[in-house]
């Protein structure tokens, strides 16, 4: 079952005290132990990532693959599985003990790790780079700072794919996470080479009680 309450309230404190990333690995911890449960645990992969993966002619062998922010490793299991070298990262140790434990026969080298200070061997290694609503959940100024990040791991030749959900510029921000990207800043990843392939405002699910999310595809060149 979802429990978005704790979640709020870790967040609320988290925030309050000037550490926006701060609440966590702590969400994962109480999760780990059964007191709580992660909110967007889908128990699956992103959909909007899978459609866009079974519609591309992805040339994956050999290739190696990146996932931000990859939580319970749903989709760092689906990019493995269509024959990309991953790796998963995550702020939380325990989010990735917890992928680790989930798939224990698995080929996806699960990482401990910090978008906005990555390992110095990351930047420019990836030829896709799966982003699936991380930066939604960073409020500025580390907003801004991880979407130059995420883009910077892409090699050159390399896909990035971006799936989070998506805001007019005039919507209220809300006092917790998620913080849906507008235009601009889903525009913002093509930066350092990147070209934007294409941007779609997709409604999911489809119909009128769906969110709206951007699924963003970005190129580098070689
Ligand atoms: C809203 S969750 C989404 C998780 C997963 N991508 C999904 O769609 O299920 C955001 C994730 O990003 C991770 N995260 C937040 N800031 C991060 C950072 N600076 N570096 C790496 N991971 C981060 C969190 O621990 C969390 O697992």
């Amino acid at each position: 079952m979802s429990d978005g309450h704790t979640a709020n309230r870790l967040a609320v404190e988290s925030l309050a005290a000037g550490d926006p990333t701060g609440w966590f690995e702590p969400l994962y911890a109480a999760a780990s132990l059964g007191r709580t449960s992660v909110p967007w645990d889908r128990g699956g992969p992103q959909p909007l990532l899978v459609n866009w993966a079974r519609d591309e002619n992805l040339s994956c062998a050999g290739r190696r693959a990146v996932v931000i922010g990859c939580g319970l490793g749903d989709d760092a299991e689906f990019v493995a599985g269509l024959g990309f070298d991953t790796v998963a990262f995550d702020l939380s140790a325990s989010a990735i003990r917890m992928a680790r434990h989930r798939f224990p026969r698995s080929d996806v080298r699960y990482v401990q790790a910090d978008l906005l200070d990555p390992p110095a061997t990351w930047p420019g290694a990836f030829d896709l780079v799966v982003e699936v609503q991380t930066v939604q959940a960073l409020p500025d100024p580390e907003r801004g700072r991880a979407i130059s990040a995420v883009s910077g791991l892409t090699a050159p030749g390399g896909t990035l794919v971006v799936v989070t959900a998506a805001a007019e510029t005039t919507e209220p921000k809300s006092p917790v996470p998620p913080w849906p990207l507008t235009r601009a800043e889903i525009e913002a990843f093509a930066t350092g080479g990147l070209v934007r392939q294409r941007v779609d405002d997709v409604r999911y699910p489809a119909g009128p009680g769906g969110g709206r999310f951007w699924l963003a595809v970005f190129r580098a060149g070689l």
